[in-house]
């Protein structure tokens, strides 16, 4: 029986890891309010989703993360200052940035058991309805956004839907990895799905980038999920679930531009550099300052 595409309003942002591999900056502060040039990782891959038409968005938090919630909130007296001081862009900005009124759900997980316990935590919030999903960690850098063409390609298939890029060869091992229909299509029915494959073992290249459409069955799934690799309960083993035991379809969305993973230090480093460079009244001066650097 096929399902009518049921519209995607809402989009699930897991930033409930303890972010350790960028100790001590986050001790007390939550890793995805670092900032690539000016704005928090978080508001980079909020923005994404606001451009892809998403209208509900939900935060699992933890400690020390309180101040992600008051990033998406109005803060009177700065506005009030802006206002008084004539710095109309900023202020103009700033309210831009903001979501509306009850646009913003937080919630909370008690303890980092994974993403997949971080993505059940938002059942209730999210309901009986599909959902896009985004690990702010991944910046998704291109002309397009990344989620708008998954928004794209789910009006036309429905179901699941995960973006995935090329990766070497090599290290496949690391990630969670796609087999497909057609490799070099742009969207793609997937054959196969397996967590950081033993080497020489990966169906292909294509790993799961951190962008999701899932629909709502996926909670079910999670709910009775074992922990997987790493002691952690993976949200890719309910997503093989889906597909073999519910027999849902998943597509994959080929992305075209660059990621950056701003959990490592390089992917982050590197994020700053490239979203600087290609910032206008900014990029100049930065290649120059780079130039004298190397
Ligand atoms: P990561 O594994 O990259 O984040 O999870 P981490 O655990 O914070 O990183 P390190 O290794 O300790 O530096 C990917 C995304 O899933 C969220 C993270 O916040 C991140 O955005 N996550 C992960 C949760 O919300 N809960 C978890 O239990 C695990």
């Amino acid at each position: 029986m096929t399902r009518p595409v049921k519209p995607i309003r809402k989009a699930v942002f897991p930033v409930a890891g303890l972010g350790t591999r960028f100790l001590p900056a986050t001790k007390a502060m939550p890793k995805e309010m670092l900032t690539v040039v000016d704005r928090p990782v978080i508001q980079h891959v909020v923005d994404e989703a606001r451009s892809a038409g998403i209208e509900h968005f939900i935060f699992v938090t933890g400690r020390n993360k309180g101040v992600i919630e008051d990033h998406f909130d109005s803060q009177y007296e700065l506005e009030r200052t802006l206002a008084d001081r004539g710095k109309k862009s900023e202020l103009a900005n700033l309210i831009n940035d903001l979501p509306g009124a009850g646009q913003t759900s937080f919630t909370r997980q008690q303890a980092p058991l994974g993403l997949g316990h971080a993505v059940w935590c938002a059942r209730d919030i999210v309901g009986d309805e599909p959902f896009a999903l985004l690990l702010p960690d991944m910046l998704h850098h291109a002309k397009s956004p990344c989620l708008a063409d998954m928004m794209k390609a789910y009006s036309e298939h429905g179901g699941n839907l995960v973006a995935v890029a090329p990766v070497p060869e090599d290290q496949t091992h690391q990630y969670g990895i796609v087999g497909v229909k057609d490799a070099k299509a742009k969207v793609s029915p997937i054959t196969k799905m397996v967590e950081k494959p033993a080497r020489g073992s990966a169906p292909s290249n294509l790993h799961i980038t951190g962008r999701y459409i899932l629909q709502p069955e996926i909670f079910g799934l999670l709910a009775n999920q074992e922990r997987g690799a790493g002691g952690e309960i993976q949200l890719t083993d309910s997503m093989i679930q889906l597909m073999d035991d519910a027999r849902q379809p998943f597509h994959a969305v080929r992305f075209d531009g660059t990621i950056y993973d701003c959990g490592s230090k390089i992917g982050f480093l590197t994020a700053n550099v490239a979203y600087a460079l290609a910032r206008d009244g900014l990029g100049t001066e930065l290649r120059t300052e780079l130039k004298k650097l190397l």
